[in-house]
């Protein structure tokens, strides 16, 4: 359990409602992915500044694979062009990106720009970008207990520590199987923010929320 004061923290972020917040402005839907990916740009660069240990990203769920083929073709194609440019920036600034849910049904293009991203930024130590691709939390959590691990052993194959931070914007309170595992005892926050909208000011604000929160983890805490 994180209880030290130098703990630096695992955040992660459900980034919801790029297509009402296109849809808001006579846009097609697709059109606020792009700029849910500038989102990106600027949260990651704040997760730096703020000494985020890790952050984990919610890009694409299992269950995305029903929207309408366009759209995802479009963030597939974004996916990859985001892990092209931006890797070499990231790894410039000492960040580690690893990529976590299912490969093999994803475009080639895709499986290459995220082999060649985590292999460039393997040493980064400043921050571990985790985005989830195709991800499912139960299904992440079958793959690893298939032979009834200790919880070392299946915490190991899940890729990470426990979320301390869990952030979801665009106005739904849900979790959408998403690090179900992980969030066992994260902190929640639900923003009506929209993804493309969310900015640095936002994020850092959320996390002088999450510093102020008392953890007791079942135990008892002083009052503050
Ligand atoms: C989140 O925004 C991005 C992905 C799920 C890929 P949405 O596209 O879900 O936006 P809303 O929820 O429809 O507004
Ligand atoms: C959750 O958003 C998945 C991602 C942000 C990638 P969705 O928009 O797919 O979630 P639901 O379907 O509204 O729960
Ligand atoms: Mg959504």
């Amino acid at each position: 359990m994180p209880t030290t004061l130098d703990h630096k923290p695992h955040v992660a972020i459900i980034m919801d409602g790029n297509g009402r917040w296109a849809e808001a402005r006579g846009l097609p839907r697709p059109a606020g992915h792009p700029v849910g990916a500038d989102t990106v740009r600027t949260i990651v660069q704040t997760a730096i500044e703020e000494g985020v240990g890790a952050l984990t990203l919610y890009a694409f769920s299992t269950y995305n694979w029903q929207r309408p083929e366009a759209e995802v073709a479009g963030l597939m194609s974004l996916l990859r062009q985001f892990l092209l440019i931006e890797a070499p920036k990231l790894h410039r600034a000492g960040v580690r990106i690893t990529v976590l849910g299912r490969r093999d049904r994803l475009p080639l293009g895709l499986v290459k720009a995220i082999g060649a991203a985590e292999r460039r930024t393997a040493g980064g130590k400043t921050l571990h970008l985790r985005v989830a691709i195709d991800y499912s939390a139960r299904d992440a959590i079958i793959a690893a207990a298939a032979d009834r691990p200790d919880a070392g052993t299946l915490v190991a194959r899940l890729g990470t520590e426990d979320v301390d931070f869990l952030i979801r914007t665009g106005g739904d309170q849900r979790l959408s199987d998403f690090l179900l595992w992980e969030c066992a005892y994260a902190e929640l926050s639900f923003t009506q923010t929209r993804w493309p909208d969310y900015t640095a000011a936002d994020f850092r604000a959320a996390l002088a929320d999450f510093r102020r929160r008392n953890r007791s983890f079942g135990g008892v805490t002083e009052a503050a």
